[in-house]
């Protein structure tokens, strides 16, 4: 509908970085200010574990951060902003806020994450 047209532009276009995981925390949307930010391009990331997108030293613990959460643990993130190191495809870390939200869905819990360069 022109309605879903507008709001999926509305991301596709957005200034901040969007990534959207499904319930099994994988990558379903992925914006163009995304692909600068974290370097990554959409076709690397999309279907992909939301793995790829987190600091290597932080690999092994978010995936429990985010199942945490899911089981109904208190919010650390979800529903804040906050300002987050994020690593870049290159091995760059940059100082970025974060925003992120639970979305409900059909019944299936998402996550939004909006990110922008915080420098
Ligand atoms: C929680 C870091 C990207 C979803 C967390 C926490 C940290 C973190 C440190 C735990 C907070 C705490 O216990 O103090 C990062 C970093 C990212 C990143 C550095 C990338 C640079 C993402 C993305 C998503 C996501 C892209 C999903 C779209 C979540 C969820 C939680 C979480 C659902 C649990 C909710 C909460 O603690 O409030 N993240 N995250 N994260 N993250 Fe990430």
């Amino acid at each position: 509908s022109q309605g879903e047209d507008i709001l999926f532009a509305a991301l596709e276009q957005n200034m901040m970085a969007a990534v959207l995981i499904d319930e099994q925390d994988r990558v379903m949307f992925y914006n163009r200010a995304a692909e600068k930010l974290w370097g990554y391009r959409r076709d690397d990331v999309l279907g992909q574990s939301v793995s790829i997108l987190i600091p290597h030293d932080l690999k092994a613990a978010h995936p429990g951060f985010i199942r945490h959460h899911r089981e109904g643990g208190d919010s650390r993130v979800e529903g804040m902003s906050r300002e987050l190191q994020l690593e870049r495809k290159d091995g760059e870390r940059i100082w970025t806020r974060f925003a992120l939200s639970r979305v409900v869905n059909a019944g299936k819990v998402c996550y939004l994450a909006l990110a922008r360069d915080a420098t």
